[in-house]
């Protein structure tokens, strides 16, 4: 049985700055009510034409393999984290694959939102072990800003949203006790509603509370109406409050899971990268946990939540930064819509 280690990685935040102030231009809002109750100061969205979910995670896979010391040709499995879709179908794997030039390889879609990164990573553990792969892209990367409401109504949900893409070649590793040590991947699909875009989908939001009126026809015209566009249904829903909740209890849940698994503890833990979600998710779980300011790393000020993005870019730039040693032990974690939750150990 191999081990897999994260052999390169990379990102790719694009160049349009946004801060908290400039979004008071679109709606009732304040830089002083976003830091305050998330701690962002600015985010990134992405060019409206010719910036996509695909192109972000291209770039972002390119210096990935180049760290990785491979070649485009060399990865042989494709796994693309996602909940901004270049398409609502095919998904943006393949659209990758042809932007790259690769070979016939196969791509793999999770739509696993916040914590989309782990599931992959987790998936991509287990073709590295069992020697089915040896070189596999693992792309993180979200255009949220094609689809919030960027007036006072949806100020809730878009103030808190960044685009950008992270990525990661796995390889397998013979050094005994390199790489990623164990995941943990959970869901709990109770509150599946409070966090979650209805449409377009195959429920026509038949469950919702608040039902949309169908066009009056035998079949089909439930995917997307006009209604839902104007009452505003289209855009992603979220209660923060019942988010927050729940993320404060399973983050460190998870994270001593991981740890409890490889008995190690806390005092071990030489960097932990949560999702960015919040700047105060991430303080809770650090007073929590009994960690050190230097033991967690925190970049949403800079770029806020950028989803199935937001770890990947994380691990890129804390080791950019040096954060990330040779024998560190490094804990990623993230909670997110389903809600889904999962961490990953990785001994560098
Ligand atoms: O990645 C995983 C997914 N998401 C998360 O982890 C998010 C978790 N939740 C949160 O981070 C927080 O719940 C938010 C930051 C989203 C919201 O903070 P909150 O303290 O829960 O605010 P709230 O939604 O309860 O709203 C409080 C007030 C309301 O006004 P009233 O009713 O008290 O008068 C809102 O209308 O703040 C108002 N408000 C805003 N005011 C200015 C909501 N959004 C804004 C805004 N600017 N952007």
């Amino acid at each position: 049985m191999f081990q897999s280690k994260i052999a390169g990685m990379g990102y790719y935040v694009p160049k349009n700055v946004y801060t908290n102030n400039d979004l008071t231009r679109f709606m009732d809002t304040s830089d002083e009510w976003i830091q305050e109750r998330t701690g962002i100061k600015e985010r990134r969205f992405a060019d409206r034409i010719g910036e996509t979910t695909t192109t972000m995670g291209c770039q972002a896979a390119k210096q990935a393999i180049e760290r990785a010391g491979t070649t485009a040709a060399d990865i042989d499995f494709i796994i693309f984290a996602t909940l901004s879709p270049d398409y609502y179908f095919p998904g943006c794997g393949v659209l990758l694959q042809r932007e790259m030039g690769m070979g016939e390889i196969g791509a793999l879609d999770i739509r696993n939102q916040c914590s989309g990164f782990i599931y992959a990573l987790s998936i991509a553990d287990q073709f590295i072990k069992t020697g089915m792969y040896k070189n596999i892209l693992v792309v993180g990367s979200e255009k949220h800003s094609f689809a919030l409401d960027f007036s006072t109504r949806g100020r809730n949900v878009s103030v808190i949203f960044g685009d950008g893409a992270g990525a990661a070649v796995l390889q397998p590793t013979t050094q005994a006790g390199q790489g990623i040590l164990s995941t943990h991947l959970h869901s709990d699909g109770q509150d599946a509603e409070k966090l979650a875009m209805y449409y377009p989908g195959a429920s026509g939001g038949q469950f919702l509370e608040n039902q949309p009126t169908w066009p009056d026809q035998e079949l089909g015209g439930m995917l997307m109406t006009k209604k839902m566009l104007d009452d505003g249904t289209a855009f992603p829903y979220m209660d923060g409050q019942a988010v927050f909740k729940k993320a404060v209890v399973k983050f460190p849940e998870v994270i001593e899971e991981s740890l409890r698994r490889n008995e190690l503890t806390t005092a071990d833990l030489d960097l932990l990268i949560p999702h960015q979600a919040n700047l105060r998710i991430s303080q809770f779980i650090q007073k929590r946990l009994g960690l050190k300011d230097d033991q967690v790393f925190n970049n949403i000020q800079k770029y806020g939540n950028t989803t199935a993005a937001s770890v990947p870019i994380a691990l890129a730039e804390a080791w950019e930064e040096g954060k990330i040693k040779p024998g560190d032990l490094i804990c990623l974690a993230a909670f997110g819509a389903g809600f889904t939750w999962g961490a990953a150990l990785i001994r560098w």
